[in-house]
């Protein structure tokens, strides 16, 4: 089956499965992923917000637009990267998402990742982080790449802020830039 067969396979699954029945009745749609299913670099968020719901397109309201920013600085397009939430529904009111939730979607992001294997997965705040760093803080490994082995295969994984959390700090604002910076050289250093 190909690349894309897997993962149309792995969302038609999200539906027939019912995950998240409660998130789901109160979305428009499901928010999959957006990108190049060839890419070496998938970014992983937290979860659709409103714009993202009305869409079915992750990171496209104000977090997304200051996501494109960063990925230019780094010469990237959004075409360039593949670009997912763990939670793949839009919580009422944009609240956080709950560890169940997370839970209930884990599976198929990793199947997700399994079949684009990235060279480097980014993980956009603590969500998206805390399944393979659960004991870590934010604040102390942001912008420093970690080897993670889970219990499919080693993952190379570098821990951002989320994009959202900068719009109005500036101070975080820079800490992602910088930590964005690193990227490119990230990537050549991973073979
Ligand atoms: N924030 C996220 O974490 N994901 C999105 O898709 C949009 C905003």
């Amino acid at each position: 089956m190909s690349k894309a067969d897997l993962l149309k396979q792995i969302s038609d699954e999200i539906l027939q499965n019912e995950i998240c029945a409660d998130l789901r009745d109160q979305a428009t749609q499901l928010v999959f992923g957006d990108g190049s299913i060839d890419a070496e670099i998938v970014f992983i968020g937290e979860a659709p917000g409103k714009k993202e719901d009305e869409t079915g397109l992750p990171f496209v309201g104000a977090a997304g637009k200051f996501l494109n920013e960063m990925l230019a600085s780094i010469g990237l397009e959004r075409k360039n990267v593949y670009i997912t939430n763990i939670v793949k529904y839009r919580p009422p009111k944009n609240r956080d998402p709950s560890t169940d939730e997370k839970q209930a979607f884990l599976p198929y992001l990793m199947r997700q990742l399994d079949v684009i294997s990235p060279k480097l997965v980014v993980t956009l705040g603590r969500h998206s982080m805390e399944y393979f760093l659960p004991s870590v803080k934010i604040g102390d490994v942001h912008g420093q790449l970690q080897t993670v082995d889970t219990p499919e295969r080693s993952w190379m994984i570098l821990p951002l802020f989320h994009p959202a959390a900068a719009l109005y700090n500036g101070g975080l604002r820079q800490t992602l830039l910088t930590d964005f910076a690193k990227i490119p050289r990230i990537l050549k250093q991973i073979k």
